[in-house]
C-alpha cells in the first residue's frame, strides 16, 4: 500500500529548501517533529480536494474500509460527527420542515454542538431503566421500530452510538434493517470502533449496514490524536458523497495537522500487512485477562473485544476509587465514574502491562456491594430547540438553584462528554440529581 502523504513530507524534509512558509518553526527541530510538519506547500495537497496526495491516502483508506468514500479528519470524530449530521441534513432536509434526527441518548456532545450549528431537532430514544450508566443506552432494532412508528413526521435520519464509552456494542445490522423499511439511513458514531473492521469477522458498522459512520482512528489504531475518518457506505444516497467534503471543510480548521495526516497515512501500511494478525493475538490475550478478572470476583461490562469495562460496585468499589487504586500501581485507566472503570488495551500493550493490571486488581480485598442509588435519566422536558437555547445569552448558576430553569449550554462531564442536560430542556429534580453525581455543581442556564 503506497504512503503518499508520508513520502511527500518526508522527501521535503531532506530537500534542505528554504522554508519562507508557514509554520514558523521552519523545520528547525525544537520540540522533535518540526522537520515533518508541514502546511499546504506546492504538491502536499489540500485536505478538502479530491485530488493530490491526500485525496490519494484517503483512496487507500476508503479501498481498506470497503467505503464509496472515506475521508480523513484531523480534528477527531468530533469532526467527522457534524460533517456526518450536516451532510445528511444538507441532503435529506425538506423544505419548510424542521429537520429531526432519531438519535439515542447517550450521543456525544460533538452531536449536540451539531445540532446547534446545523438547527435539527432531536427525538430521544432514552436509556432503559436498568442503564444506570450515562454511558449506555440500549437500543434495539425494536425500539427503534417503535419510535419510528409512533412519529408521524418521520425523521431525516437515526443516529446511534457503538461501541459506547464502556464498551456496549448495539446490533447495528438489525437497527439498519428497521431504517431500510422505513428509508431512512443509519449514522453510527464509531468513535471507538476503528479496528473492529480487522477483526477475522468484521464488526465495522460500514459492513453492518450503516449509511455513514465516524471512527476516532486514534483511539484504537496507531494513529496521532486527532486523526479520524469520515466513512460513506457504498450503499449510502450518491449525494452523501457529493456533498460531505465541502461540508466538513465549513467546520474544520483550514490548516490541517501534516503530522496527523502522515500517522493515517502510514497507519494504512499497517492496515494492510501486519495489523489484522496482531490484533487476533491482542483479542485473544485481552480474553483471556477478562477471564483472570472475572474469576478474582469482579463484574465486567460491555462485548466489545478490544475493551475491559470493569463494574466494581458488586466488589464494593466505585470505578473512581479504583482508579485511584491502579494508579497507586502506576496505571492509568481510560475512565472511570462511580459505576464503572474502562481500560482500552491495544495490540500495543505488552504482556508486562497485562501482568501489572493483574497483578494491581488481585491486591484489592472484595468489601460489602455498593447499591447505585442514581436515577435512570428521565424523559425530557423539552423547552426550546437546542439552537435557540445554546445561542441565548445565559448565565452560570449552582445546579441547586436551577430547578425550573432552561438549560442554556449542554452540560456534560469532561469524559465521557455525554449530556446529562441538553441546551433547550427544563432543569428538574432528578436532573440536578444526577448532575451532582457526575460531579457538576454549576449550570448554564436561560
Ligand atoms: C462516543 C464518542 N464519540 C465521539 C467522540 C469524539 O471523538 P474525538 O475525540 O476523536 O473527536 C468521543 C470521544 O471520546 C466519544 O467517546
Amino acid at each position: 500500500m503506497t504512503t503518499p502523504i508520508c513520502d511527500f513530507v518526508t522527501s521535503y524534509a531532506l530537500s534542505g529548501k528554504v522554508r519562507f512558509h508557514m509554520p514558523g518553526h521552519k523545520g528547525v527541530s525544537i520540540h522533535g517533529a518540526e522537520p515533518l510538519d508541514i502546511t499546504e506547500i506546492n504538491g502536499a495537497g489540500y485536505l478538502y480536494s479530491d485530488e493530490g496526495i491526500i485525496a490519494e491516502s484517503e483512496r487507500n483508506a476508503s479501498m481498506l474500509f470497503g467505503t464509496e468514500r472515506t475521508l480523513y479528519s484531523t480534528e477527531g470524530s468530533s469532526l467527522s460527527i457534524k460533517t456526518m449530521l450536516a451532510t445528511a441534513v444538507t441532503t435529506l432536509k425538506k423544505d419548510g420542515e424542521r429537520p429531526v434526527i432519531l438519535a439515542g441518548r447517550n450521543a456525544h456532545k460533538a452531536f449536540l454542538d451539531a445540532a446547534a450549528l446545523i438547527d435539527f431537532d432531536v427525538k430521544w430514544l432514552m436509556p432503559g431503566t436498568d442503564d444506570k450508566n450515562i454511558c449506555s443506552c440500549d437500543i434495539a432494532p425494536a425500539d427503534v421500530e417503535n419510535a419510528l412508528a409512533a412519529m408521524p413526521d418521520k425523521p431525516i435520519a437515526v443516529y446511534v452510538t457503538s461501541p459506547d464509552y464502556c464498551g456496549n456494542m448495539l446490533d447495528i445490522e438489525g437497527i439498519s434493517r428497521v431504517c431500510r423499511e422505513y428509508s431512512l439511513p443509519l449514522l453510527v458514531d464509531n468513535a471507538h470502533g476503528a479496528y473492529l473492521k480487522f477483526l477475522s469477522k468484521s464488526l465495522h458498522p460500514i459492513d453492518l449496514g450503516a449509511d455513514m459512520c465516524c471512527d476516532s482512528a486514534h483511539k484504537t489504531l496507531p494513529v496521532y490524536t486527532g486523526g479520524g475518518y469520515l466513512h460513506i457506505s457504498r450503499n449510502a444516497d450518491t449525494r452523501f458523497v457529493k456533498n460531505a467534503k465541502a461540508l466538513m471543510s465549513m467546520f474544520a480548521s483550514t490548516s490541517p495537522s501534516y503530522i496527523i495526516m502522515q500517522s493515517l497515512d502510514l497507519c494504512n501500511a499497517l492496515l494492510s500487512t501486519t495489523f489484522p494478525t496482531e490484533l487476533e493475538e491482542a483479542v485473544s490475550r485481552v480474553n483471556t485477562v477478562k477471564n483472570e478478572i472475572t474469576e478474582m470476583g469482579y463484574a465486567l461490562g460491555g462485548d466489545e473485544p478490544m475493551k475491559i469495562t470493569i463494574l466494581p460496585g458488586s466488589f464494593g468499589y466505585t470505578g473512581d476509587e479504583l482508579a485511584e487504586h491502579l494508579r497507586e500501581n502506576d496505571i492509568e485507566c481510560e475512565y472511570s465514574d462511580p459505576f464503572a472503570l474502562v481500560l482500552m488495551p491495544s495490540v500495543y500493550n505488552s504482556e508486562d502491562d497485562y501482568d501489572r493490571l493483574l497483578f494491581a486488581l488481585s491486591l484489592l480485598n472484595k468489601r460489602r456491594a455498593i447499591e447505585s442509588e442514581l436515577p435512570a435519566l428521565p424523559e425530557p422536558v423539552v423547552a426550546m430547540s437546542i439552537r435557540q437555547a445554546a445561542f441565548s445569552l445565559s448565565r452560570r448558576v449552582n445546579v441547586d438553584d436551577a430547578k425550573g430553569l432552561i438549560c442554556g449550554r449542554t452540560a456534560v462531564c469532561c469524559q465521557p462528554s455525554i449530556p446529562l442536560a441538553v441546551s433547550g430542556e427544563l432543569i428538574t429534580d432528578e436532573i440536578i440529581k444526577i448532575l451532582k453525581r457526575y460531579s457538576i455543581f454549576e449550570i448554564v442556564v436561560l
